[in-house]
């Protein structure tokens, strides 16, 4: 195990995460804080629930996570956290919308760690990847809210710029960043959008 791999590691086990990702997420709202307290936050890709217990801790126990993932996940919400739903369910199913409509007003951040089952071949990974974050962004344009903020995992390959372009109409300010908790070789890099652009006043049906 590398040495950083292996601090990482180590310290998302002493302080009870289930994965190191959960760092990837704490670098970026350290320096640009785009959790706040009582907010409503949307986690695609949430398995085995890092993201969702650190944004639950972050915005307080007024606000509200919901965590979405293929793969099932039921990890009991600490006390002074937001309470966490978790629904087992596919990014591209419409009943998700439906569902997520149905039960809250809309969301004041989306972030979505999302990765596809990796091949080794970088072109496809690079475009799977590519087609869930897409997929996030057109979620994150049905139901953030006005000046909301949407933070995305994507693996880098000759059609990242032209996600990046896609983004910028939506958001005042779109960075790209590479946290130091992510191994340097890996190809993932991570897009912050902050205050969202909804060109209609109000959230669009499904
Ligand atoms: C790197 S993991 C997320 C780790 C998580 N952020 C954490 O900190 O615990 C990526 C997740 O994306 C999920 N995923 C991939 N495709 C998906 C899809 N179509 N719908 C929902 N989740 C998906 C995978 O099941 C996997 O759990």
């Amino acid at each position: 195990m590398r040495k950083e791999q292996d601090y990482y590691f180590h310290k998302a086990k002493k302080e009870n995460y289930p994965a190191r990702s959960v760092y990837k997420l704490e670098e970026a709202q350290k320096k640009h804080k785009f959790l706040k307290q009582k907010q409503r936050v949307l986690d695609l890709g949430c398995h085995p629930g890092s993201w969702s217990l650190y944004a639950a801790k972050t915005i307080g126990s007024a606000g509200l996570v919901v965590g979405v993932d293929i793969q099932y996940t039921d990890i009991p919400t600490p006390k002074d956290h937001a309470e966490i739903h978790w629904l087992c369910q596919d990014v591209y199913s419409d009943e998700l919308i439906i569902e997520l409509r149905k039960q809250w007003p809309g969301f004041h951040v989306l972030i979505s760690d999302m990765a596809p089952a990796t091949t080794g071949n970088r072109f496809a990974d690079h475009q799977h990847s590519l087609r869930l974050v897409r997929r996030a962004l057109e979620l994150a344009g049905l139901l953030l809210h006005e000046n909301g903020s949407f933070y995305c995992k994507v693996f880098q390959g000759e059609d990242f710029p032209a996600f990046v372009q896609e983004c910028k109409p939506l958001f005042a300010d779109v960075r790209v960043m590479k946290p130091q908790s992510s191994r340097t070789e890996s190809r993932e890099v991570f897009v912050l959008g902050t205050g969202f652009k909804r060109l209609s006043k109000k959230i669009p049906a499904a």
